[in-house]
């Protein structure tokens, strides 16, 4: 989002404006009239995310998209904006599915999503051996992530549990109030052992100043590790782990944590991409 781009301030203070006053249960009215009015470029990044890409295609057994049966497996993209990152995981494999609130941002989604299926983007890809692969499917549904009445078409309603999920500039966009919230319903769309890819950003901003984007350092480990509420008022080592935290009461479990050698600009140098496990109930 905007407030790490320190030459276009006004963008970032229209980001702000919109949700400073507004009911914290309106928000997502708030997205989708930034949608509706064409302010979409105040986060959109333009491209699929290069840490997911390269995280894909590097941890080829953990992010296998086929089942030992055979089955594709199915990746899910809360708030996922245009649709880059659903697309990105279906052209690696993946039966990917992408929930969001507005309806401006669906539309924009399925034509981008069928151009790019047609004739994929170099940047979809870090290496030209992954080309080769057949896509899965790309559905994208309207629909309020922290409802429960969404469904998408054929067999995937909001009962129907993914093998992997990814996390890019939702959690950030989100009140501090909701986060604990994203954390259950994570947990609730993700089958035991299932995945939850999280490419943490704004780890640079002071977690106290407003959003969005909410500054989220030490946040994923809090709310998925810890079983928190993801309001972190204590100091945070870089691993995002509070000093002495011993809890462990969370849904998941943290299997991976990196910085990505690639990451868009706005993060670089700052990102961090983590990986939980959803813990077997
Ligand atoms: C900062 S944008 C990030 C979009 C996308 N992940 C990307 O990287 O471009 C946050 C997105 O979340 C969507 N959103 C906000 N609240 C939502 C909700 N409750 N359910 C589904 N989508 C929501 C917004 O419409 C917006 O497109």
């Amino acid at each position: 989002m905007s407030s790490s781009n320190p030459s276009r301030p006004s963008m970032g203070g229209r980001l702000l404006s919109t949700f400073l006053n507004r009911p914290i249960n309106d928000h997502g009215s708030g997205w989708s009239s930034l949608w509706d009015s064409g302010e979409s470029d105040l986060w959109d990044r333009g491209k699929a995310s290069p840490a997911l890409v390269d995280i894909v295609e590097q941890e080829t057994q953990l992010l296998n998209p086929f089942t030992v049966e055979g089955h594709r497996k199915k990746a899910f993209v809360p708030g996922c904006g245009r649709g880059y990152d659903v697309v990105m995981l279906a052209l690696h494999g993946f039966d990917a599915y992408g929930l969001e609130i507005s309806g401006t941002a669906v539309k924009e989604a399925e034509s981008y999503a069928s151009k790019e299926l047609k004739k994929p983007s170099e940047y979809h890809f870090g290496s030209k051996s992954n080309q080769a692969r057949s896509p899965g499917s790309v559905t994208f549904l309207k629909g309020d992530f922290f409802s429960s009445n969404w469904n998408f078409k054929g067999d995937v309603d909001q009962y129907t549990k993914f093998d992997v999920a990814y996390d890019y500039t939702f959690l950030c966009a989100l009140h501090p109030e909701q986060r604990k919230n994203w954390a259950a319903s994570m947990a609730r769309v993700l089958k035991p052992g299932g995945l939850l890819l999280c490419l943490e950003f704004p780890l640079y901003k002071d977690p106290k100043l407003p959003g969005p984007p909410w500054g989220l350092k030490g946040v994923h480990w809090n709310l998925l590790s810890e079983g928190g509420d993801g309001i972190i008022t204590n100091d945070v080592g870089d691993d995002g782990k509070e000093a002495h935290s011993i809890r462990s009461d969370g849904n998941f479990c943290r299997v991976l944590y990196v910085r990505p050698e690639r990451s868009y600009n706005a993060g670089k140098g700052t990102d961090m991409l983590s990986i939980y496990e959803r813990k077997t109930d």
